[in-house]
This record gives structure tokens, sequence and C-alpha cells, in this order.
């Protein structure tokens, strides 16, 4: 069985990973769908020898497709999301428009991949610092029972996209020649910089970005008693978010347990030798599908807690692979449809 798939947002930088993992993932698609906005109509797309003519996103963008990935930004997706669905075509989503409706499964597949098979035509992708946080958080809460959790962020520039990417290479080339280059995506230079905002400040001082580490924990995990307290930091890497988080935990920590429990997990290695230098590290984890746990060790800072660092890469683990992991998902259960 084969299937038609669209990509809205196929020129971004997320887009373009999505191409490239429906290849390498050899994803039974028969129809390659590239969508985007005016701008990139008519472009063509080139991959392994294959192109494809960018479209202009319109109403009748999804007629006939299976499943779309959406990775155009929350208005696009609540755009054309009903469009989309209304069509017959599954939405997974990479947005955060749908993430807290109650009716639209929040999935991360290693973690609830039940939710995956409640959709009712929108499935939504979590952010990118949840999925990979989860990847190191959900196998420690099987073993012990997660209560609360501090999180500190080390997010890379290309999770703002292509244009951020580019404004890190312009403002290190024209540093590199003694100039300046002005801020434009960012609200300051990024190159040599670290910025301790992401996303818009609520009234409360916390960012939208570090509620969704408590919201979408919550729905995930199915945790409602969860409590999170997170600092998100945007830090000139080029790829692959790292999370340092101390966690308090219902049961004594045993850190062999610990390490066990992270070993079984799919999709998650231990990198946890600090004698001999072996930590995580985003340049490690960039274009790698599993995400790496490390620097564990007990504290007493909170109750039955323990301290670790997680890496994984944001382009693929917190958005183009946990798509395509759902679509998968779907299939293997016979839910596409
Ligand atoms: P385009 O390249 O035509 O602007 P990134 O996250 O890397 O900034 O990428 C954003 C993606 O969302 C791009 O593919 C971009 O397409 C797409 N996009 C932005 N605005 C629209 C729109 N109005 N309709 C469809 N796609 C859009």
């Amino acid at each position: 069985m084969t299937y038609k798939v669209g990509i809205l947002g196929a020129t971004g930088a997320v887009g373009q990973e999505i191409i490239h993992l429906l290849h390498e993932r050899k994803f039974p698609f028969s129809e390659l769908r590239l969508l985007a906005s005016s701008r990139s109509a008519g472009k063509v797309q080139e991959y392994q020898g294959n192109s494809w003519t960018i479209e202009e996103t319109n109403q009748s963008s999804f007629k006939d497709l299976d499943f779309c990935i959406f990775s155009a930004g929350g208005g696009q997706s609540k755009t054309f999301a009903p469009i989309a669905k209304e069509a017959g075509c599954i939405v997974i989503d990479n947005s955060s428009a749908f993430r807290m409706d109650p009716s639209v499964p929040l999935v991360v597949p290693e973690i609830n991949p039940e939710a995956a098979l409640t959709h009712q035509g929108i499935i939504a992708n979590p952010n990118c610092t949840t999925a990979i946080s989860l990847m190191g958080l959900f196998p420690l809460h099987k073993a012990f029972g997660l209560k609360s959790l501090i999180a500190c962020t080390y997010q890379a520039v290309s999770g703002s996209g292509a244009e951020a990417l580019q404004e890190l290479d312009d403002q290190l080339m024209a540093w590199s020649k003694g100039k300046n280059i002005p801020p434009k995506v960012y609200p300051h230079p990024i190159a040599f910089n670290v910025i301790p905002h992401v996303d818009d400040f609520n009234d409360d001082g916390f960012t939208r970005e570090e509620m969704k580490l408590l919201h979408e924990s919550r729905k995930i995990m199915d945790l409602d008693d969860l409590m999170v307290n997170c600092t998100c930091v945007r830090v000139p890497v080029r790829r692959a978010h790292s999370i340092a988080i101390t966690a308090s935990f219902e049961n004594a920590i045993d850190l062999s347990v610990a390490k066990e429990a992270i070993k079984a997990f799919p999709n998650v290695e231990l990198i946890d030798n600090p004698q001999q230098l072996e930590y995580p590290m985003p340049i490690n984890y960039s274009g790698v599908s599993s995400c790496a746990l490390g620097r564990m060790r007990k504290t007493e800072i909170l109750p039955n807690g323990l301290s670790f660092w997680v890496t994984g890469d944001q382009l693929w683990k917190g958005a183009a692979l946990n798509a395509i992991q759902i679509a998968e998902l779907l299939i293997s259960r016979n839910s596409a449809s």
C-alpha cells in the first residue's frame, strides 16, 4: 500500500528535513506534494535525482492526499488544517495551533502511541524542547514516578527557521571581518551570545515556550499534577537542542536502575562516561534519529532528585522525524483513513 503525502512549509528548515527523512526512512509514498507560499510557487525542489514543482497552498491543495505534514507556523495551520481535514487528509501539525485542543492528540510515538489512534483528522506534534526532554523524562517517570522538574534549555538557532540560521551565519562572517550585522530575526545578536528569551513573554514573566514544557508534558504523559519550572535560552548552536533537567520523583532513585531504564527505552542513548569526557553534545546529535542522555547524578536539592542532560535534533525528533513516526504508526496500525 502506498500513500499520497503533502508537506505544507516544504521550503522551510523543517520541511526540507521532512523531504529527506521520507526518503531515508523509505516512507511508502506514491506522490509527494510540496506546498509553500506564493513566494516559492513554481520553484523546483530537487532531491536524489527527482524534482517537484513547489505549489502555492490554497483551498484545493489537499485533495486526494492521505497525509499532510504541516510546518509553516500556527497561522497557516489554523487556516488550512480544517480545510485539509474536510478533504479527508490526515494533518500532522508541527505548530502549536492545536496542541492543547482536547480533541487533538498530542503524540510522541515512543510515549503515547495509543493517543494517535483516537485522532479525528488532526494530530499535533509537540514543541521541540518538550519532545526531546520527554525522551529522557518518560523512561525515568516509568521507573520512579515523576513529580516535578526544573529545566534550562540550550536551544539551537535552526529551531527558529532557515532565516535565523542565515542570520547566525551572516553575523559570524561579519564578525570575522571586524564588521557588525544588526539582528533581524532575534532581538539581539546571536553570534557569540546567548539570549534568555524564546517566544513571547507572558504577564507572569515566563515565556510561552517555557509554559509549553509544562502543559504539553502533562498532556503527553497524562500527568495532570506535574510541576515544571523552565528557562528557555537560545544559544549560537546551528542544530540540536540540549536541556539540563533536575527532576523530583515519587520513589527513591537507584542510579543503576535509572541507567537501565534509559538503555531499555527506544531511540534514546545513554552517553554517560564523564571520566572519559563522554556526554551528549549537539554536534554529535545533529542529523541523528536518537536523542541522548548523560551527566546523570543524584541530587539532594529536591526530594528523590535526579539531574541529567538530554540532547536531540530538534529538526528531527523535535519536528520532522516525530511527525513521520506518527504517520508510520498510523500506517502500521491500519489507522490511516
Ligand atoms: P516560503 O518559503 O514560500 O515562504 P521556516 O520555518 O524555515 O521559516 O519556514 C517556513 C515555511 O512556511 C516555509 O516553507 C514557508 O514558505 C512556509 N510559509 C510561510 N508563509 C506561508 C503561507 N502564507 N502559505 C504557505 N506556506 C507558508
